[in-house]
């Protein structure tokens, strides 16, 4: 099947909308610091994903625009779609996409994948997702997702910024999440979120790697160690960031799935420039 096959409802073609790609709009843009940014766009009808998955998205702004993989951050019921970025100074895409108004084009190719899936993960009883900086992206959207709650009991996210205020977008998301009319009832109780900083005083300090190695992820969250005879444990953010975990996790137990073999734990890169 073609891309153009893929996406009937794509807009014309023009010179800076490549064929085949979807022409969107966004609908809504909250700056959190000067290192990140959250936006919406619209939805096209005809796009199918799964919550967890990327897309390539790209502006509209040159005849070879530059494409980079996002996590769509909002669940796979939501009308519109929703994207957790990074701001890199002189970065090919960020330098230009953080400054996308209301009403402007965003483009994106037709078809989402990945492995951050509850597809891609064996039957477990409680499943954590650890993230650093946007890596908390694709967990945005799994945690809004009933799906989720109904494959585990019990539901860990993690993020982990250099910054407090870095992580509102994750502490809004959680807090929504359990208000949410649609999710809050499954969410409720089964939802539990974890934050840390590492460059400025919080609650919780430190790497999240060196919270769990230490224990003291586990005594906040007055749960018992992570275990691969129940736990099932999916990973985004930096490459460093999912070496470290990669090590722990094995380690422990764990073997990496992927969506042809699932297995006890996942992992993704999150997006970088
Ligand atoms: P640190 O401040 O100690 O580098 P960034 O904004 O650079 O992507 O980092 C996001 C968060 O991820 C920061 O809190 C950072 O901690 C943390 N981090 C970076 N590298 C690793 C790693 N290898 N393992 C765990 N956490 C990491």
């Amino acid at each position: 099947m073609t891309d153009a096959a893929l996406a009937p409802d794509a807009a014309p073609a023009s010179p800076f909308i490549p064929a085949g790609a979807y022409a969107e709009k966004v609908t809504e843009v909250q700056h959190y610091t000067d290192r990140l940014f959250r936006f919406r766009i619209t939805r096209p009808q005809s796009l199918r994903f799964r919550s967890g998955e990327f897309v390539m998205i790209g502006l509209p702004n040159s005849p070879r625009p530059v494409m980079r993989a996002y996590s769509i951050a909002s669940p796979a019921w939501d009308e519109e779609l929703e994207f957790f970025s990074i701001k890199v100074p002189n970065g090919p895409l960020t330098e230009h996409l953080q400054k996308i108004k209301v009403g402007d084009t965003i483009i994106m190719k037709p078809k989402a994948t990945g492995t951050l899936v509850n597809d891609a993960l064996i039957q477990g009883k409680r499943l954590f997702c650890f993230s650093t900086g946007t890596g908390f992206a694709p967990f945005a959207s799994l945690i809004r997702d009933p799906e989720t709650y109904e494959k585990f009991e019990q539901v860990y996210v993690s993020h982990t910024c250099r910054q407090r205020d870095e992580l509102k977008y994750s502490a809004d998301t959680v807090h929504n999440t359990l208000n949410d009319p649609l999710v809050g009832e499954v969410a409720q109780g089964h939802l539990h979120y974890f934050a840390s900083t590492t460059r400025e005083e919080t609650q919780h300090m430190g790497r999240i790697t060196a919270l769990i190695e230490t224990g003291a992820f586990y005594e906040a969250m007055k749960i018992e160690p992570l275990n691969p005879e129940t736990d099932r444990i999916m990973v985004c953010g930096s490459m460093a960031f999912m070496n470290d975990i990669r090590r722990i996790v094995d380690a422990l137990g764990f073997k990496e799935g992927s969506n042809s073999e699932p297995g006890t734990y996942v992992v993704e890169r999150a997006f970088v420039g």
